[in-house]
């Protein structure tokens, strides 16, 4: 079976709430105890800078980031934990990314959009107040994921366009100097819930809605309290519908306990005994752990020497590919052989082979660039039919797969995903022009 590797960074520009542990440390905590998988989780702080220009806010963001995923039960021996900017390779790898993505591609990024639309409404330059470093963000995530050579990155819905192009850079590079990236694939987190904040809307730091998930047993209780409700009187029913209050008591409660809920609302609960419910269920799966954040945030040493034994264990993968791909670009000693003849690297490709069997029918099959056995056609009468269905494979991909009149069947441990990231290797390389 092959490991999954997963890989997802946080953003150190504030203090984790309530929506990011169900969101994400929740979630990420459990799949990293699953077998099959290898996680690496990093604190994005070269990201943090693109929005972020408090020193302090940034240090801070990135102690009690670090100290959330750690109480939350994140477990540093089995994962790789780490600090994005102590992976010096990760900044050399964006350079490169940057110099295979067309331009026009981070044009159409949505962050990006938004800012310029924005701008735009106003009146004001298309770029007022747009760094480079918030242009450049895919090409930053994008080398965060391919420099372990992810597959799945666990995203919500808004990021998935970063993956995209994450993909576009692996394959542009690739197609280049060899087959060096894998293309990641966006692990879309749709039953995760989004929780809302105190006002009813998403909870989001821009919002000011959030509850901060380790604060103090009153604090939280006071936040909860705070939390908006309709104006129906005690024993007045109350409907669920809507009620912030019980969507985020559902995030922690069990399915029982929230159908409960739901009938204490409909005989008419007070908000106030409703809120008290709501907060003891919460404070009963935060409270062990709040002691446990407190002890780390009052042992920076500790959470530094854990992130420097996460570098450690990144670094150990990322110098020895970075040292493959300054190689792949040209970026070599001077003492090595020049391979002057050699201008144009030759791409091993995934090929597709036809030939005859013994029965007198035809055949083909899907090679990868390694040589493995991506997929195995069945029997055609003829080898013109054959050849067709190759065709068929080459324009559509993978919708060629299922629409295939002769049935095809994927090689031993190949996933559709595998033949897809195949032909598209095979496309890209046809349409690609030389620069
Ligand atoms: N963009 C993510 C966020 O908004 C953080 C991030 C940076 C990330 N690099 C990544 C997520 C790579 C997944 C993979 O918080």
């Amino acid at each position: 079976m092959r490991i999954e590797r997963f890989l997802t960074g946080i953003t150190t520009s504030g203090t984790p709430h309530l929506g990011n542990y169900v969101g994400s440390v929740r979630p990420s905590v459990r799949h990293s105890l699953r077998t099959g998988v290898e996680s690496f989780y990093f604190l994005a702080d070269y990201h943090a800078l693109i929005k972020v220009d408090e020193p302090a806010r940034i240090q801070r963001s990135t102690l009690e980031i670090a100290a959330s995923w750690l109480a939350c039960g994140l477990d540093p021996d089995r994962v790789v934990f780490y600090r994005q900017s102590d992976v010096p390779e990760i900044p050399e790898l964006t350079w490169f990314l940057s110099c295979v993505l067309g331009k026009g591609v981070l044009n159409r990024a949505h962050a990006y959009k938004a800012a310029v639309d924005k701008n735009t409404a106003a009146g004001n330059d298309p770029d007022a107040d747009v760094n480079v470093g918030l242009f450049m963000y895919p090409v930053l995530m994008g080398a965060d994921i391919l420099m372990f050579n992810a597959h799945q990155v666990p995203v919500g819905r808004d990021q998935v366009q970063h993956i995209e192009m994450a993909r576009d850079m692996a394959h542009s590079f690739n197609h280049r100097y060899g087959e060096h990236f894998v293309a990641p694939e966006a692990a879309i987190e749709d039953h995760v819930a989004t929780l809302p904040g105190l006002d009813g809307r998403k909870m989001s730091k821009s919002y000011d809605n959030t509850i901060p998930l380790f604060t103090p047993r009153e604090h939280l209780k006071k936040l909860i309290g705070s939390i908006v409700t309709d104006s129906s009187a005690p024993g007045e029913p109350k409907t669920v519908e809507g009620s912030a209050l019980f969507q985020i008591y559902q995030a922690f409660a069990t399915a029982s306990e929230s159908e409960a809920l739901r009938q204490a609302y409909a005989n008419g609960i007070s908000w106030a005994d409703a809120k008290h419910l709501v907060f003891e269920r919460i404070d009963q799966e935060i409270a062990p752990m709040r002691a446990a954040y407190q002890a780390l945030i009052d042992n920076p040493a500790k959470i530094e020497a854990i992130l420097q034994a996460g570098a450690a264990k990144a670094r150990a993968i990322a110098t020895p590919f970075m040292g493959q791909l300054r190689h792949a670009v040209g970026l070599r000693s001077l003492q090595t052989q020049a391979d002057s003849t050699a201008k144009v690297v030759k791409v091993a490709l995934p090929v597709f082979k036809q030939y005859r069997e013994s029965d007198g029918q035809f055949y083909f099959k899907l090679q990868g660039a390694d040589g493995r056995l991506l997929l195995q056609s069945g029997a055609f009468v003829s080898p013109k039919v054959a050849g067709q269905s190759i065709a068929a494979l080459q324009a559509d991909g993978i919708k060629a797969l299922h629409g295939s009149p002769v049935p095809l069947q994927p090689g031993p441990d190949v996933t559709e995903s595998d033949i897809a990231a195949a032909l598209q290797a095979l496309k890209t390389s046809k349409e690609a022009k030389p620069v």
